[in-house]
């Protein structure tokens, strides 16, 4: 089958178009911070796949039908029946996005002290971990360390660790395991079947609860059904249904491969927990039948639950994916390999050796193809990740300077992609010329949101 998106486009959204001299002037306004830039300074934005994602003709015309009742709408019922097909959980509740899941969650299962374990915990998923008092640790397998590697399962947990660690003692203080599908802080590659059925049997073991962070289950899924020895002939959305059935339980921000733009659940079998859990989400979310979501909202999620594991789409979405990936091989630029699907992760340290670390290698390049060509993207680097001192200046670098493209859902085609590559083509082919940066302003929490900077001109380093 030739590389073709599995729908035709109905309703369109200008893009803004731009010249240099405007994005120069834009991207200085915005204290060189893509996150300050105003949607309409962007061409092609490739700054998250979260709740941009374009709804089809069937999702507008369930929303269309919700119900917005405060209680027992018809629209949660529908989302129910969803859900429960789908993750064979007896208890869940709809939230507004995964934060929210996670609060919940973590709230009602983990005591201040305790440890969460994870194969990578994302931002707001530590974030919620250390606000109550607790650890958040990953262990990502040792084959994620070599960027370069084709291991087709690079999401996985480090089972060895996991065991060690569970089976030391005071290891009670162990209060919860996650997995991340796909793992997103982790280059977005996938956990396989296997690593999941194994993390749970250790899990089992030793009585610690175990728990999915499912935004992205439908594209781990896919990428089973491609890589996973024993799984060429089984459906995605059987692989998903397998997934949710080993966990405990799940948080999930449905913004991903829920195709909405707003929207999540957490989910358990534990009846205890549930009822705990139901306090909260009452208290903070909204009423158990809306959590968060208004009818709309519900009914959109639940047609965009069907939808998501169809192999049609899914498998467009992987090759769109692979093709952003090849041509950005073409241009000389390397990537976390093998390519995922909802982003390319782009190793900006190495197109960049002229930038040291604290110069912000990664943070450059996002600025870069912003400045070039429209494109805006976020840098996974010493910006976000590093150590930094209340002077600004970078103590303790992190392991790689990558630069994240998210590639949103049924949103941009195969020519938008080519541009994108086509720009940073004409970066990688003098990339002597890409300034550094230096921070200028750094709130001491969320940093990368707020942050703003100014170039280092090449003299000045
Ligand atoms: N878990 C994972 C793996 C995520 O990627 C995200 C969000 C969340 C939890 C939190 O969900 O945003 O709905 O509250 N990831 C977005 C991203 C923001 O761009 O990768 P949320």
């Amino acid at each position: 089958m030739p590389l073709m998106e599995p729908y035709r486009i109905k309703v369109v959204e200008p893009i803004p178009i731009t010249t240099r001299a405007e994005r120069e002037h834009a991207m200085a306004d915005a204290g060189y911070n893509p996150f300050n830039l105003r949607a309409d300074q962007v061409t092609i934005d490739l700054l998250s796949d979260s709740g941009t994602g374009a709804i089809s003709a069937e999702q507008q015309a369930a929303g269309t039908r919700g119900d917005e009742s405060y209680a027992g709408a018809r629209s949660y019922y529908r989302f129910r029946e969803v859900i429960a097909d789908l993750t064979s959980y007896p208890h869940f509740f709809p939230v507004h996005q995964g934060r929210a899941a996670e609060r919940i969650l973590f709230s009602a299962l983990l005591k201040p002290g305790q440890v969460s374990i994870s194969n990578t915990h994302f931002d707001t998923t530590r974030a919620n971990v250390e606000l109550l008092g607790c650890t958040a640790r990953d262990l990502p397998c040792p084959e994620a360390k070599n960027l370069d590697g084709d291991f087709p399962f690079k999401g996985d947990i480090d089972l060895v660790q996991l065991e060690r660690i569970l089976g030391e003692p005071g290891a009670g203080n162990v209060g919860v395991v996650v997995m991340t599908i796909t793992n997103n802080g982790g280059g977005g590659q996938p956990v396989s079947m296997a690593n999941l059925r194994a993390a749970r049997d250790i899990c089992r073991r030793y009585g610690v609860p175990y728990f999915l962070d499912a935004a992205r289950f439908a594209e781990n899924a896919w990428l089973v059904t491609q890589r996973e020895p024993g799984y060429a002939n089984v459906s995605p959305r059987e692989v998903a249904e397998e997934a949710f059935a080993l966990a405990d339980g799940c948080v999930a921000s449905l913004k991903k491969d829920g195709i909405v733009h707003m929207g999540g659940i957490v989910a358990m079998r534990d009846p205890e927990l549930a009822k705990r859990c139901e306090l909260l989400l009452i208290a903070g979310e909204g009423f158990t039948t809306y959590g968060g979501l208004s009818g709309r909202e519900l009914d959109m999620l639940a047609q965009g639950l069907l939808e998501v594991t169809d192999p049609a789409y899914l498998g467009a979405r992987a090759a769109q994916t692979s093709h952003l990936a090849q041509l950005v091989a073409d241009a000389g630029v390397d990537i976390v390999r093998p390519p995922g699907i909802h982003a390319l992760y782009l190793n900006a340290g190495r197109l960049l050796p002229h930038l040291p670390p604290r110069l912000f290698p990664g943070h450059a390049l996002a600025t870069e193809l912003y400045l070039a060509g429209g494109v805006r993207c976020a840098e996974l680097g010493s910006l976000y990740l590093g150590e930094i001192d209340d002077d600004g200046e970078l103590q303790r670098p992190a392991p790689y300077e990558l630069v994240r493209l998210a590639i949103p859902r049924r949103v941009y085609t195969q020519s938008h992609l080519e541009y994108v590559a086509e720009t940073l083509a004409q970066i990688a082919k003098r990339p002597e010329r890409v300034p550094g940066y230096r921070l200028v302003e750094s709130p001491p929490i969320l940093r990368h949101f707020k942050c703003r900077l100014e170039q280092v001109p090449a003299d000045a380093r």
